[in-house]
């Protein structure tokens, strides 16, 4: 019981990598509020497990694009915990469109959900810590293809790239309120966001996981023991840091 007395704001908790933390920060005894944008039945289901579990649970439907609403869903997740602890910037708009035709309604919608509403919820979070005088984590969840180019994903890839540089830039003027920010890059990971080729298009995706020298594409699960950690006292002296989590992909 890792996470016991933590309370948990998971983005994103409804499904894939999301999902998978939020239960497993239940499952080390956190109360745990999750959003989700458009799958009511997959975050009820979340919440219906974490509840099982005797811990207190809620769902929040945000699209994290609509900036307006983000304090609207802090205050709302605050109430239900009664503090908020842990941070998991978590969800993302992952599209994939060639460069030229990109139009910037999609580069702004994608920079809005992946960078400024991590940006202002982790600055609601820091507010609200501070004024409390309490130490808090946020765990942002980034990705490999912040650093390295894939077709297609200039915008994606740009909005990861400014996610992982608020990390260490929030974690410096953050450290001395005991106030962590750190993040994890997940490597090819099946969930809902490459259903498509995993489900629809097996041979690519056994392509694309060929190269990873694990010899598999990750799952969910993979990712929850390093957010564990992070939200954990484990890691009390770590902050600013990325964790790769995936396979071994990003040494070659
Ligand atoms: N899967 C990979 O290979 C991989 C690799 C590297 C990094 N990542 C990162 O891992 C994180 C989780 O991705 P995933 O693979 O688990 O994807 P996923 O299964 O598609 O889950 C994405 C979650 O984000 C929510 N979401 C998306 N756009 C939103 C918006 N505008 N407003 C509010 N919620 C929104 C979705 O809600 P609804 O379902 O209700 O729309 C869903 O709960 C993302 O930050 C992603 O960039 C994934």
């Amino acid at each position: 019981m890792r996470l016991s007395n933590r309370c948990a704001l998971v983005t994103g908790g409804s499904s894939g990598i999301g999902r998978a933390i939020a239960l497993g920060f239940a499952a080390e005894g956190a109360r745990v509020v999750i959003t989700y944008r458009r799958r009511a039945s997959d975050a009820a289901e979340v919440v219906e497990a974490i509840r099982a579990a005797g811990l207190e649970s809620a769902a929040v439907q945000v699209d994290l694009g609509d900036l307006d609403r983000l304090e609207e869903l802090y205050r709302r997740a605050h109430e239900v915990l009664g503090s908020i602890d842990v941070l998991v910037n978590n969800a993302a708009e992952i599209t994939r469109t060639a460069f030229a035709d990109l139009t910037l309604e999609e580069l702004e919608r994608v920079m809005r959900t992946n960078f400024t509403a991590p940006f202002l919820l982790t600055q609601l979070f820091c507010r609200e810590r501070l004024a409390e005088g309490l130490p808090g984590s946020v765990v942002n969840i980034s990705s490999i293809s912040a650093d390295s180019a894939i077709s297609r994903m200039a915008h994606y890839q740009s909005s990861k790239a400014a996610l992982a540089m608020l990390t260490r830039s929030v974690a410096y003027e953050m450290a001395p309120h005991g106030i962590r920010v750190n993040s994890i890059s997940p490597g090819l990971t099946s969930t809902g966001a490459n259903r498509d080729q995993w489900e629809g298009n097996p041979e690519l995706w056994a392509e694309r996981s060929r190269h990873i020298p694990a010899g598999r594409a990750g799952l969910p699960e993979d990712h929850v023991g390093a957010a564990i950690f992070l939200a954990s006292d484990e890691s009390a002296w770590m902050t600013g840091a990325n964790l790769v989590i995936d396979g071994g992909q990003s040494t070659v």
